[in-house]
């Protein structure tokens, strides 16, 4: 059975995982994955956009949001699996994938290892890159400094590195969430998703096996996985678009959300066949793009 809402708990892995479950039951299927250290309600506006047309499902990340925490030790190959279980708990034999960062490495390393599960990719203020040693040392010392001076401490340093410096004056409540989210997450879990991602393992060399259609979003300011390495990431898959938020950072879709709706839609309209209706969204520049990409569609 299905339970169709929000904050639905069930068990997988021994664990209780937190879900959000939007949309009409038979529609195709669009998995959001978080980034670090956020959870699931960072796209909450992406699934209200989205949830007419599809079914929406965003999840916590083990140890983020209302997802316990377990026993065992992080990695991003925990967190695939987490994410198949979760698949199967809810009956979905294919669905496409939508990552922020820690979110994109998570479905780039589901996506090829396990290509037949999965429609269409968003690769979301992402990279393929494993870290090389100075941001491994970073993480470590990130470790030790929340051990010793806290959470909060913490929180001041990484904020200004999640968004673009506008936001911080037309942002204001968007920034006040994230930095309750991590504050409410758990020193253990911030420790052991740093272990886990200083841990993790380059994706790039994949990247051409990859034949489902994937677009890559990425915020022009964003400092910590900056559109050079998207756009080198969109070079090295045949079947990909990029686009480039203007006046956002690293959390693109929680600064600029409307045109980041805007590109799912006529992203997944165009993976899964369906007309696509215009919201709200006002860059006029962007939205001739927007239409010429439309004409293109319809004419498939
Ligand atoms: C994220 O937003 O998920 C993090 O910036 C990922 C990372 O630290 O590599």
């Amino acid at each position: 059975m299905h339970y169709f809402g929000n904050n639905i708990k069930t068990h997988i892995n021994n664990l209780e995982v937190s879900y959000t479950d939007n949309g009409p039951e038979e529609g195709s299927v669009i998995i959001f994955i978080h980034g670090f250290p956020l959870n699931k309600t960072m796209w909450d506006k992406q699934l209200d956009a989205l949830k007419e047309d599809y079914r929406v499902i965003s999840y916590d990340i083990r140890g983020h949001g209302d997802s316990e925490i377990g026993k065992d030790d992080f990695s991003i190959d925990i967190f695939v699996t987490d994410l198949l279980n979760l698949m199967a708990k809810l009956k979905i034999a294919k669905a496409s994938l939508c990552g922020l960062s820690m979110g994109g490495y998570i479905a780039l390393n589901a996506i090829e290892n396990h290509p037949d599960r999965f429609d269409a990719l968003v690769l979301s203020d992402t990279h393929c890159i494993a870290d090389p040693p100075k941001v491994k040392q970073k993480r470590m010392d990130t470790i030790e400094s929340i051990k010793a001076f806290g959470v909060e401490k913490y929180v001041n340093e990484i904020i200004v590195n999640l968004f673009a410096p506008e936001s911080f004056t037309n942002q204001i409540k968007a920034i006040s969430n994230v930095k309750d989210i991590i504050l409410d997450t758990c020193e253990l879990s911030l420790s052991r998703t740093l272990l886990a991602l200083s841990l993790r393992k380059a994706t790039c060399e994949k990247l051409p096996e990859i034949t489902i259609p994937v677009l890559f979003i990425v915020g022009e300011e964003d400092k910590i996985t900056p559109p050079e390495v998207s756009e080198l990431m969109h070079e090295k898959i045949k079947d990909s678009d990029l686009h480039i938020i203007s006046h956002a950072g690293h959390l693109s879709n929680l600064e600029k959300p409307d045109e980041f709706n805007e590109q799912l839609k006529l992203f997944f309209a165009k993976v899964y066949k369906k007309p696509i209706m215009y919201g709200t969204y006002s860059d006029n520049s962007n939205k001739s793009k927007l239409r010429s990409k439309l004409n293109m569609f319809l004419s498939i």
